[in-house]
């Protein structure tokens, strides 16, 4: 059974929405099956789309065509790839950069 972390958080449009993160769920991924409208297109790490800047816990990404290692050190993710690294039970705060 994965670790669940309840408790992320985004806001979005003016809306803030709390949703749960499990370590096997990307984190797109968990913010649309808690019915959130998350920002995506392509799912493969290639558009942008889905960007977002992440606090709070460690995190990978599986793909990335995207971002720089700038943008990455920064706290910048592609939502569609990111995974929340096993072990790493920090709630996670999200911003959009729009
Ligand atoms: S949806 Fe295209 S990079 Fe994530």
């Amino acid at each position: 059974m994965s670790e669940i972390v309840g408790d992320n958080v985004v806001e979005l449009d003016g809306v803030e929405y709390r949703f749960e993160w499990p370590a096997d769920k990307t984190l797109l991924q968990s913010m649309l099956d808690a019915g959130i409208p998350a920002p995506h297109s392509c799912q493969m790490g290639r558009c942008g789309a889905c960007r977002v800047h992440v606090e709070g816990p460690q995190t990978r990404m599986r793909e990335n065509h995207v971002l720089d290692d700038f943008d990455v050190e920064a706290g910048d993710r592609l939502a569609c790839q990111t995974l929340r690294n096993e072990g790493d039970l920090t709630a996670a705060e999200l911003d959009y950069p729009f």
